[in-house]
């Protein structure tokens, strides 16, 4: 039996997944949501969708049984907590929360956990470095025990701040914005270099240093009075519980137009993932990976329902390296079998608190600090 869902923000990135939702198999009813009146007609149109709301309270009131949040990013978590609290499922954009105090998003984390407890209804983040093929090809080879041990991971997110980040920090306070919103903490936002090796690995963060940079004559992060927070770019050394150790850049000023992306190296076997392609390499082979191989199948059905309207693979897949079509799959059919999703709140938590306590690492010149952990999923 197919489910019921709504979409709660269709602004720049929101707009991107309303398709995928709409012609997924198992969606029988979609509706979309969003307090910009004349945004939501324009994209309803487009689309083809009839049912709207004026606002997350107005959809919570309805009978649709789950939302996808794509609001800004400092709304998620109180959001995510209300609909779960109206009885609906959740997915959230990433990350669960990005707020000035580190201490907050913390608490935010538990109240997240404390939810889903109480209200038996699941939340799904949706990371997308969890569904790109490289974390996908990985996961693989680590079922098969082919890495040996982990030894190192390094990952980063490389985003310049003048290839589009100045626009979309102004689109998103639109009315509201002023310089000392500029900047945010970039450790704040760590999921996308976290969240793919940690998924393959299968362990924790237990400890961080960290060591920020301040970029000569910054016009934007020391504008930032709300945070305080002065670094562009934070560097952070992680303990992993399995005896590894990972290095993790979340970088603003940097010559680079955007790269989230992850190395992975194993006492056999090793994953080495550049600009010029993707590599499986052991002590004695090379092996050029293509993307079609690195991704899992979809189910047949699910495939040919995100082909209908697309002419290329790029549209079949979506966005960010072809992870949307995985994680709007991964969360209906969660939805829809009654089961908890891949990445579910405790997941989350581990690709989340570990950049908080780096950032406030950094702040201490590199000081070791204790991660937190909320334990496993309960199953
Ligand atoms: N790789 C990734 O995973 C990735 C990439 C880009 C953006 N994102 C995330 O997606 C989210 C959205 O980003 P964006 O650039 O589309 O922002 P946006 O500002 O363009 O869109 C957010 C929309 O949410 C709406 N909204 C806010 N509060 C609402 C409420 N109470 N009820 C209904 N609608 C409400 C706003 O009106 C707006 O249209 C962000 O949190 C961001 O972190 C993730």
């Amino acid at each position: 039996m197919g489910i019921s869902i709504g979409i709660v923000g269709v602004g720049m990135f929101g707009q991107g997944f309303v398709r995928l939702f709409r012609d997924h198999p198992l969606v029988d009813r979609i509706a979309l949501c969003d307090v910009k009146a004349g945004r939501l007609a324009k994209v309803a149109e487009r689309f083809g969708i009839a049912e709207t709301y004026a606002s997350l309270d107005e959809i919570c009131r309805t009978d649709v049984q789950a939302l996808a949040i794509i609001t800004q990013p400092w709304l998620h978590a109180p959001q995510a907590i209300q609909a779960m609290e109206a009885g609906k499922h959740v997915y959230s954009a990433v990350p669960m929360i990005c707020l000035a105090e580190g201490d907050k998003m913390l608490d935010w984390c538990d109240k997240i956990i404390a939810a889903c407890t109480r209200t038996g209804m699941h939340y799904m983040m949706g990371e997308t470095s969890y569904y790109r093929p490289q974390a996908m090809y990985c996961r693989r080879r680590a079922a098969e025990e082919a890495f040996g041990n982990f030894v190192l991971a390094e990952g980063e997110y490389l985003h310049d701040l003048d290839h589009g980040l100045r626009e979309v920090a102004r689109n998103r306070r639109g009315d509201q914005w002023d310089i000392s919103h500029s900047g945010g903490v970039p450790m704040h936002y760590p999921t996308h270099s976290i969240g793919g090796f940690l998924s393959v690995m299968r362990e924790r963060v237990t400890r961080v240093s960290a060591i920020g940079y301040v970029h000569p004559n910054d016009d934007w992060f020391r504008q930032d009075t709300v945070s305080g927070n002065v670094f562009s770019n934070e560097t952070a050394f992680f303990r992993l519980s399995g005896g590894a150790v990972a290095r993790v850049c979340e970088y603003r000023r940097v010559g680079h137009g955007g790269r989230e992306g992850f190395r992975l190296f194993g006492t056999e076997g090793s994953f080495i993932d550049e600009p010029w392609g993707a590599h499986w390499v052991t002590k004695s082979d090379i092996t050029p990976l293509a993307p079609e191989e690195m991704r899992d199948p979809l189910p047949p059905e699910v495939l040919e329902a995100f082909s209908r309207e697309s002419s290329s693979d790029v549209e079949v897949y979506g966005g960010h390296g072809g992870s949307h079509a995985y994680l709007v799959h991964e969360f209906v059919d969660a939805v829809a079998a009654g089961r908890r999703p891949s990445v579910n709140a405790w997941e989350a938590a581990r690709y989340f608190a570990p950049g908080v306590m780096a950032h406030k690492s950094a702040l201490k010149d590199g000081e070791w600090m204790d991660v937190p952990d909320w334990g496993d999923a309960p199953a």
